[in-house]
């Protein structure tokens, strides 16, 4: 079974592994994953390429081409550098060990140089060539260009909106196929829609305020993407519960956002009419939501200051 690596950014990682593991067993449920700190393996049938494009916190990924047990390369390795016109070679270092990574770097270069007639191109190789070590094992693979992914612009942008990694993360969390549908009730510029129509995803946005309603939609046009847009309160989600998948959401908090009713009455809300069969993934203020009693589900805090410690549910 073939295997991916990938290297995560360090800033939500636990979010970033569940994020890997759930696109992982989304395009393949019989994936399998182990984590060294922040380099997650893959063995799965799906190539990394697909979950790079999807996944938020991806640093560099690329496919395994052999683990190892030491500084060992041997010929049959290099059968994808014999196509390539160029090519660099990187250490990643996620050892304790301390070494030179330059002269390691270039006496590896020199070694794959000569197996193959690509030449070496530290700017924009076609291939570059890791060599992963950690204090458990030692992987090398190999990276290709990818194509650089679009990503969606605003016209208007408020001071309440989401982080788009975190919105992107969400979904992710929840494996939500191309193809499915998800609703933001309080949909404000539209973060999450346009995170999920990128994704291929449907989005159906929900919110109360005519201002942002208009925001949303002309987020959405400027992207020529066909998220809906509806001016309503979020308990709309029971009636049009037959269109989306799963609710994907960050909760108003009273600050810069303008509020139907206070905020901890408005989550507390939501879960009493929140049909029961969605998958969910809000993100609330802390202590707005403290004394929720929900089974079933992970949670993650995401701390900005001392003042706000922002959760992310997910059921
Ligand atoms: C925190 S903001 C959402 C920000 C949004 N995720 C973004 O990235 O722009 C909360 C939104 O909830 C809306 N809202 C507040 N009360 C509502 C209600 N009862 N029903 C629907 N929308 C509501 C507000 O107008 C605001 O746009």
């Amino acid at each position: 079974m073939p295997e991916s690596f990938f290297i995560l950014s360090q800033e939500y990682l636990e979010i970033a592994i569940d994020e890997i593991t759930a696109l992982a067993k989304m395009y393949d449920r019989f994936a399998k994953t182990v984590v060294i700190d922040n380099l997650v393996i893959v063995q799965s049938k799906t190539n990394w390429q697909e979950i790079t494009k999807r996944a938020s916190f991806v640093k560099i990924s690329g496919q395994v081409l052999r683990k190892m047990s030491g500084l060992f390369l041997d010929e049959e390795n290099f059968g994808e550098l014999k196509t390539a016109k160029t090519f660099a070679c990187r250490i990643i270092n996620l050892s304790s060990n301390e070494f030179s990574i330059p002269e390691l770097e270039n006496s590896m270069g020199d070694m794959i140089s000569k197996f193959t007639n690509a030449k070496v191109d530290l700017d924009e190789p076609e291939i570059t060539i890791y060599l992963i070590f950690t204090n458990k094992e030692n992987f090398f693979g190999f990276s290709k260009i990818m194509k650089k992914t679009v990503r969606p612009e605003k016209i208007g942008s408020h001071p309440h909106e989401l982080d788009w990694k975190l919105t992107r993360a969400m979904i992710n969390l929840l494996g939500i196929r191309e193809g499915e549908a998800i609703c933001d009730p309080f949909c404000g510029t539209g973060t999450t829609l346009l995170e999920a129509e990128s994704m291929g995803i449907h989005g159906i946005g929900l919110d109360f305020d005519e201002k942002m309603v208009k925001m949303s939609k002309e987020n959405i046009e400027k992207n020529a993407f066909g998220a809906e847009i509806i001016q309503s309160d979020f308990q709309e989600i029971k009636n049009i519960s037959n269109k989306y998948n799963a609710i994907v959401t960050d909760f108003p908090y009273g600050k810069s956002s303008k509020v139907s009713q206070k905020p901890e009455n408005i989550i507390k809300k939501f879960f009493k009419i929140v049909p029961s069969h969605k998958k969910i993934a809000v993100m609330y203020k802390k202590e707005l939501a403290d004394d929720l009693k929900i089974r079933g589900l992970k949670t993650y805090q995401i701390y900005r200051h001392k003042s706000l410690t922002r959760t992310i549910l997910i059921k």
